[in-house]
């Protein structure tokens, strides 16, 4: 991100990216909800070339116990990236960025789970990148709200994820790979509709005053879009029950802690 030339045409004299989309346009996004039999609730999220998934166990006892916070769940995350998900082979384990990503993950999703019904407890939530193309921490905070929302954690909303951010000179939806190297800037944003907070918001590279603000109002536009996939996903998994009723009515799908 910013200061990396290309000889890549991110922009033609058509307006169109490399892959073919107009700036407003967001990469093809699939989830399906269930995917994991071992886990609590789980998630599969395949956009443009990234390939995410998350699983969720609990609310169970938080361990070590001196972690436990007595009056409210801990929402714990862990952001992993394969070896084999990166063009150079990525060394296994955390880094300085996983653990970023981990922390940014778990503050988003803290800010919608009623984490005050589980004192002591420890909602886990494990993301796998299978294949990364740019954009992963968004589909993986995408893929772990609907994870959540599977394991019947109550929450106020969904958080969807989407970002944007500026190639070429042009500010754009959802960057990928060639995008994000090469580009000036990025913003992934975590928003919940519902209430229209922002959960996560970041920025890498430089904007105006005026790109950031249209560029924040792209990626909510996109975080929009993500939300309707996410709760479609969700429909299909629950079939005849409505998704209103799972993640509005708390006392039905409240699980007692260990
Ligand atoms: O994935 P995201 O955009 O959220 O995070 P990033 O740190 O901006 O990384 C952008 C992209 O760089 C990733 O999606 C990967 O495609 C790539 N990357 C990589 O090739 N090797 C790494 N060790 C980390 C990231």
């Amino acid at each position: 991100m910013g200061g990396m030339t290309t000889d890549i045409k991110l922009i033609d004299e058509n307006g169109r990216r490399v892959d073919g989309r107009t700036p407003e346009e967001m990469r093809p996004l699939k989830i399906e909800a269930g995917v994991l039999k071992r886990a609590d609730g789980s998630a599969y999220v395949e956009w443009g070339l990234n390939k995410v998934l998350a699983a969720v166990y609990g609310p169970r006892e938080c361990h070590p116990r001196h972690m436990q916070n007595p009056t409210r769940a801990l929402v714990q995350c862990k952001y992993n990236m394969a070896a084999f998900s990166v063009d150079d082979r990525k060394r296994p384990g955390p880094d300085r960025r996983s653990q970023e990503i981990s922390k940014i993950t778990s503050e988003a999703l803290s800010h919608v789970v009623f984490t005050e019904y589980f004192p002591r407890a420890s909602i886990d939530v494990y993301v796998e990148v299978l294949q990364a193309n740019a954009g992963t921490r968004c589909a993986g905070l995408t893929a772990a709200s609907v994870a959540l929302a599977d394991a019947g954690v109550p929450m106020r909303d969904l958080v969807a994820s989407c970002a944007a951010g500026k190639a070429a000179g042009v500010v754009m939806v959802d960057l990928g790979k060639e995008e994000d190297n090469f580009g000036e800037a990025d913003i992934p944003v975590g928003y919940v509709p519902r209430t229209k907070e922002i959960v996560l918001l970041q920025m890498d590279g430089d904007l105006t005053h005026d790109e950031y603000t249209k560029g924040l109002d792209m990626a909510i536009k996109g975080c929009e879009k993500v939300y309707d996939i996410q709760r479609d996903a969700l429909r299909r998994r629950y079939e005849a029950r409505s998704l209103d009723s799972e993640i509005g009515a708390p006392e039905g799908v409240q699980k007692e802690v260990a």
